[in-house]
């Protein structure tokens, strides 16, 4: 499985529910990636998506103990998680947030695909820096790209010791 994150230069990702950049060229990143794949994701995440919806044409999974919806699949539990995982190919699985749920799944994960932005988004919430985690590694860095006044940049770390679920 995968995860997709935007982070910017101190491995930021969020504060008060919300991203912290609107970057037009990485949602159209993040839609490619993702239409017709499995996006799995914390609470939180659904609840901050527009109108608090599951995203269109794709499978979404949602980790939560709080709430039962019948808009997408909601399991309540890890155990739970991996076990409704397990009916799709690993290939087609992305772990889409927020900051609670990609520290619980990171281990899980074999790529990471990273936008990174150029910039203080004076985040509230973090993701993992990649470049300090022994297992993982820098595998690809796109040619810098202007979105919204922003320079990002399109990365791929890979886990070289992914755990098994
Ligand atoms: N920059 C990006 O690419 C990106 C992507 C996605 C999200 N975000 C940002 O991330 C923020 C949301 O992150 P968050 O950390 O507040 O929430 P989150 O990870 O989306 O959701 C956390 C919730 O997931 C459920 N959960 C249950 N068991 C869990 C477990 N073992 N591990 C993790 N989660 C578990 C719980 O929901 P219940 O309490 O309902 O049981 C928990 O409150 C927002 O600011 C959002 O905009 C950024």
């Amino acid at each position: 499985m995968q995860t997709i994150v935007a982070v910017d230069k101190f491995w930021g990702i969020g504060k008060n529910n919300d991203l912290l950049f609107h970057l037009p060229e990485d949602l159209k990143y993040f839609k490619e990636k993702t239409l017709g794949k499995v996006i799995v994701m914390g609470g939180n995440t659904l609840l901050s998506l527009p109108d608090s919806k599951p995203l269109p044409n794709r499978t979404n999974i949602v980790l939560s103990d709080v709430f039962t919806r019948d808009d997408c699949t909601v399991v309540a539990t890890l155990p739970e998680l991996f076990e409704e995982l397990k009916k799709y190919n690993p290939e087609d699985i992305f772990i889409v947030g927020g900051a609670m749920f990609y520290r619980t799944m990171l281990p899980y994960c074999d790529k990471a695909y990273v936008t990174k932005v150029d910039a203080d988004g004076g985040a509230r919430l973090f993701f993992e820096n990649l470049d300090s985690l022994p297992d993982w590694e820098l595998e690809s860095q796109s040619e810098p790209v202007i979105s919204n006044g922003h320079t990002i940049r399109f990365t791929v770390y890979r886990n070289n010791n992914p755990l098994k679920y």
